[in-house]
């Protein structure tokens, strides 16, 4: 079965490959060489799954703060946050940085919204000079991580266990209307204080979906946002995973799996690799976001020790959909049961329009970015009516707004000034 997998895949992984890191590969070796991404042997062996069912298990696994940022030398506390349906959501408090944090000026907090597959360990996984937490940190902002439900850090419920569907049953709207208010609402009551929010990817739907929706507390508690690789319309999506999701693979997953977890080291997705031709054998992480220009190759096996993580079929079904359709809006339950959840019969969409002309936002967008397309990113700019400023990088891929060793160049110190200038 791994023999036939590695048989089947390497063809694909080595023109991959090469698209991302211009070296050969060998699936069953891991790759060798300069820039050499190196995967354990037996990642989809029932090893790795005990491994990880052992790392998830929410009783036992240490938190993101005793994981990784205590450990680059940071203050960090953890909290847990309860959604109104049972989820227990972990949020990260970094009260303040290590270097350079002499500045008196109470800073306003900044709140940092990881992407899909993916959890707040993202935004700390590089070195402190090169993450944003740290550098946020250090620049006198003070810095809390949210960790969406079923993710690594959020993989506890009240009352239900992963392993019941009802605990994969929802996709980004219940993100956008549940986990979001919950964990911004906590910072905004423990601050006494609007925030900024700084979402990646999927961190940037749910601020849209949010903000669009004049019911949404979560509005009001934002002074302004930053949205790296923003998206709202999905129609140009060239993921590898993703738009062969969209065309074929995905109605067959949650067909055979139904509503469930789906993480690429599980068995939903070893299944989508498996069947899959344009699947990228030796770098899980990057099915998902294509091509980067500033990822440093030698430590991606360290980003596979924490990624990716978990979220639901429903949820890549949703986003599935919005490919398919063109437009922003929640969930298709199908003709009865849109009647029965929307009272019409089509879903309704989110309206970018409406969300405040009195908000701010930063979009910050990538030239080579396969998810958050040039195309799509401008048609949401277009929509927009709030004060809208841009940054435009010609060379970045999805992940390096996140991963990138250049960011610290040319993304984060550009949106500190934007954020700074606000505070005048
Ligand atoms: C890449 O990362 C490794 C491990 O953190 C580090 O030793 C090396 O200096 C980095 N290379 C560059 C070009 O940043």
């Amino acid at each position: 079965m791994l023999g036939n997998w590695f048989g089947r895949f390497c063809g694909a992984a080595i023109v991959l490959a090469l698209l991302l890191f211009s070296t050969p590969c060998s699936c069953s070796r891991g790759l060798e060489g300069p820039g050499s991404v190196t995967v354990p042997r037996g990642r989809f062996g029932p090893d790795r799954r005990e491994e990880r069912r052992l790392l998830m298990d929410s009783s036992t696994a240490p938190g993101l703060c005793e994981s990784i940022i205590k450990a680059a030398g940071y203050p960090c506390e953890e909290i847990t946050v309860p959604t109104s349906d049972g989820f227990l959501l972990g949020l990260q408090h970094i009260p303040h940085g290590v270097v350079g944090s002499s500045s008196t000026h109470k800073k306003l907090p900044v709140f940092l919204q990881h992407g899909l597959t993916q959890g707040g360990d993202i935004w700390a996984l590089n070195p402190p000079k090169e993450s944003l937490a740290y550098i946020l940190a250090d620049e006198g902002f003070d810095v809390w991580i949210g960790n969406l439900r079923g993710g690594r850090f959020s993989y506890g419920h009240k009352n239900l266990s992963p392993t019941d569907s009802r605990f994969w049953d929802w996709s980004v709207d219940e993100l956008a209307d549940t986990d979001l208010p919950a964990l911004v609402g906590y910072v905004t009551s423990a601050t006494q204080s609007q925030l900024y929010y700084v979402g990646h990817s999927q961190g940037t739907i749910l601020a849209l979906a949010a903000m669009s929706d004049d019911n949404s507390a979560v509005t009001n508690m934002l002074k302004a946002g930053v949205l790296f690789a923003p998206i709202a319309y999905m129609q140009h999506m060239r993921s590898p995973l993703l738009t062969l999701s969209a065309d074929l693979m995905l109605d067959k997953i949650v067909g055979l799996f139904g509503t469930r977890e789906f993480n690429l080291n599980n068995e939903v997705g070893s299944w989508l690799v498996n069947n899959d031709p344009n699947m990228i054998c030796d770098n899980l992480l990057l099915d998902f976001s294509g091509p980067s220009c500033c990822i440093n190759t030698s430590r991606v096996p360290y980003y596979l020790q924490w990624e990716p993580q978990s979220t639901s079929t429903k949820n890549l079904q949703h986003l599935a959909e919005m490919m398919r359709s063109g437009r922003f809006e929640k969930f298709d339950h199908g003709l009865f049961g849109n009647a029965a959840h929307y009272t019409r019969l089509s879903p309704p969409q989110y309206k970018l329009a409406d969300i405040p002309r009195t908000m701010s936002l930063l979009m910050v967008s990538g030239g080579q970015d396969a998810l958050a397309d040039p195309i799509d990113v401008k048609r949401l700019a277009g929509e927009l009516r709030c004060r809208v400023s841009s940054h435009y990088l010609s060379n970045y891929g999805h992940s390096d707004f996140v991963l990138g060793t250049q960011a610290q160049v040319d993304v984060y110190p550009q949106v500190i000034n934007y954020l700074q200038t606000l505070e005048h």
